[in-house]
């Protein structure tokens, strides 16, 4: 949408004094004036045309007044900028105009300086809103086209190249399994990578659909850990399970907690050298048994904690470069990456940590790092129990 110069304007304006003034006020100051006697008149010409970018919208008038013009403005999709124009008085009610959306308004009987004054504001301001409704839109472009034009060939991409992995096209050596297999892991991490900006996306807007029932982490963690044991015997490190059986369940949305694990586990293995190891545990904890002291401080834990009886406990552990406890915090944050890890070279965007945060929030648990920079990091996760 190309900005327009907004130098249309109406005067909305029953006194055809008044609107002779401003008429000429404005054709003076370089705008293009016109007007309208009444508030269905004025109705019919914004409503028809987007030709006006600025209303002066004089508030008493026979039929419909000026607050119902703009509301019936602000509940249409014309984003025409309004100016309310209140006898002396009725101030209170310009200021009411305000909150319904009007940019402004002018007391009569004003000065006519101080009136242009304010068109021009208000015109700045129009262009700024403008502006705004034209980069969300192209936001909510790009994430269309990152779901639909870049996802789905992605997935596409996984398929052929697994097919020759499996030797179904012809006979593939063990070198060339490994580099196809290693072109794999690279698109996997696109698609994970685009599925945490999409999610994040999702949660920020409300949009985000969970299915949140009650399962057993137990054999959600195993299998997400199970699909990471591959690629760790590749890079050879050593990855470990700690799960008690008899853990109670969890009320989560299952692809959500998966992914949480598959990032953590992802991180663990990007930030892990050779030689190092990956423990992952899922206990169950029981005040007064209270690792919930553990909690940093910065951490804001759901009121209902206290009078909790039981939460499952996940970790995820590692031997690698570990995180300066002052960044600890920021990790989480979106495009966040520590200072430590030089993650932008071990590639990443950053978002990974963001939809596990997000995630875990919306299944009523919290979510945090320890670590000490050269000591390895654990991830904790905490969620109550639905039942023991
Ligand atoms: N296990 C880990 N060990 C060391 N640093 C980590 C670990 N997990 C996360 N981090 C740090 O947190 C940052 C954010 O992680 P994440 O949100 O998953 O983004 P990304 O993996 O795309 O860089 C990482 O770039 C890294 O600096
Ligand atoms: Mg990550």
């Amino acid at each position: 949408m190309a900005i327009q110069t907004p130098d249309k304007i109406l005067i909305v304006e029953d006194e055809p004094d008044i609107a002779l003034a401003l008429k000429i006020a404005l054709e003076s100051a370089g705008y293009e004036p016109a007007c309208a006697g009444d508030g269905e008149t004025a109705l019919k010409i914004l409503l028809g045309s987007s030709d006006y970018h600025l209303a002066l919208l004089d508030i008493r008038m026979p039929g419909i007044d000026g607050v119902e013009v703009l509301k019936r403005l602000r509940n249409s999709n014309c984003d025409v900028a309004t100016i309310m124009m209140s006898g002396h008085g009725s101030e209170d009610l310009a200021v009411e105009c305000i909150k319904i959306g009007a940019e402004d308004y002018l007391s009569k009987p004003f000065v006519l300086d101080d009136m242009l004054q304010r068109v021009d504001r208000a015109r700045s301001h129009r262009l700024a809103v403008i502006e705004k409704k034209r980069l969300e839109q192209e936001r909510e472009d790009f994430f269309m086209m990152l779901s639909h034009d870049m996802k789905n060939p992605m997935t596409a991409v996984i398929g052929s190249i697994d097919i020759m992995r499996e030797g179904r096209l012809g006979p593939v050596n063990e070198e060339q399994v490994e580099y196809l297999q290693s072109a794999i892991d690279s698109c996997n991490e696109v698609v994970m990578m685009i599925d945490n900006l999409l999610d994040i996306r999702r949660f920020e807007v409300g949009k985000m659909q969970l299915s949140i029932q009650p399962y057993n982490p137990v054999e959600i963690v195993r299998k997400v850990a199970t699909q990471f044991s591959r690629a760790a015997e590749r890079d050879g490190i050593r990855l470990s399970l700690d799960l008690k059986d008899d853990v109670p369940g969890i009320a989560v949305d299952r692809n959500a907690l998966t992914r949480i694990m598959g990032n953590l586990l992802g991180n663990s293995l990007k930030f892990t050298p050779e030689g190092g190891e990956i423990a992952v545990s899922c206990n169950c904890i029981e005040p007064p048994d209270l690792h919930l002291t553990r909690i940093p401080p910065y951490i804001s834990v759901p009121t209902d904690y206290p009078d909790r009886q039981c939460f499952v406990m996940l970790t995820v552990r590692d031997t690698g470069t570990g995180i300066p406890s002052d960044e600890l915090k920021c990790i989480f944050d979106r495009y966040t990456q520590s200072s430590s890890s030089s993650g932008r070279e071990r590639g990443g965007a950053g978002l990974g940590l963001s939809f596990c945060k997000l995630a875990v929030e919306s299944f009523g648990g919290v979510i945090w790092a320890e670590s000490e920079a050269g000591q390895g990091s654990e991830f904790i996760i905490l969620l109550p129990c639905v039942a023991k």
